[in-house]
């Protein structure tokens, strides 16, 4: 169901623009072009925000950019007519995807499934979606592993979704990758643990 978060997505896309500036330089450029720039076929990119990967697929990739909020959808207009891949635009929620089943090549979560009300309805959508063999690729900040980091997680994780539109800084997002069906085949951790990178397969 389409909603907006007018103040968050100001916010994104103030906090956005210096890295994007920054072009190559930038380490969440460089992150971003490492998670969709090899995607070949049809690529659904769930949460796509203010389209922020849009300029780092391939020309040959086909992308649907989901995203349930307005105010992040209108922002990802331009990135999504510049980009050299073919973008369509989706209102939606992750939870409910308005596609058939297997429809997908590949699946796309950046920064998304912390936000996500239902994570693990959203990934039995994606694992739906995609077809036998099809992968997901994701980066995600998650809860560290036990230790005063992941305590820190747990206590400011209110006031944190509270200031950021919903977003959660200690979730289980690994566990619940794997809950979903799927087979990681290839993970980084970074920050401390609290950031995973990589791929999953349709097990
Ligand atoms: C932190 S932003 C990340 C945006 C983008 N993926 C990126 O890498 O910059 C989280 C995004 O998840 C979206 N989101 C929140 N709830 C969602 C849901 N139920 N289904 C799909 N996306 C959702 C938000 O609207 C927001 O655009």
């Amino acid at each position: 169901m389409p909603r907006e978060h007018p103040v968050f997505a100001w916010f994104y896309e103030t906090m956005s623009r210096p890295a994007e500036w920054l072009g190559a330089q930038s380490g969440m450029n460089r992150m971003r072009s490492r998670l969709v720039a090899s995607l070949d076929g049809r690529v659904l990119e769930v949460g796509a925000g203010n389209g922020l990967n849009f300029g780092h697929y391939a020309p040959h990739a086909a992308v649907v950019g989901l995203e349930p909020d307005w105010q992040m959808l209108r922002r990802a207009v331009p990135r999504a007519n510049a980009s050299r891949a073919r973008i369509s635009l989706v209102a939606a929620d992750g939870e409910t995807l308005p596609f058939a089943s297997g429809s997908f090549d590949a699946v796309v979560s950046c920064l998304v499934l912390c936000t996500v009300p239902d994570a693990n309805r959203a990934l039995a959508e994606m694992r739906r979606v995609l077809r036998p063999g099809g992968q997901l690729h994701f980066v995600e900040h998650v809860r560290a592993r036990p230790g005063w980091l992941a305590s820190v997680q747990d206590a400011v994780d209110p006031a944190w979704a509270w200031m950021f539109a919903g977003c959660h800084p200690n979730r289980d997002t690994k566990g619940a990758i794997e809950s979903a069906g799927f087979r990681i085949e290839k993970m980084k951790e970074g920050a401390g643990g609290m950031m995973i990178r990589g791929r999953a397969l349709k097990a």
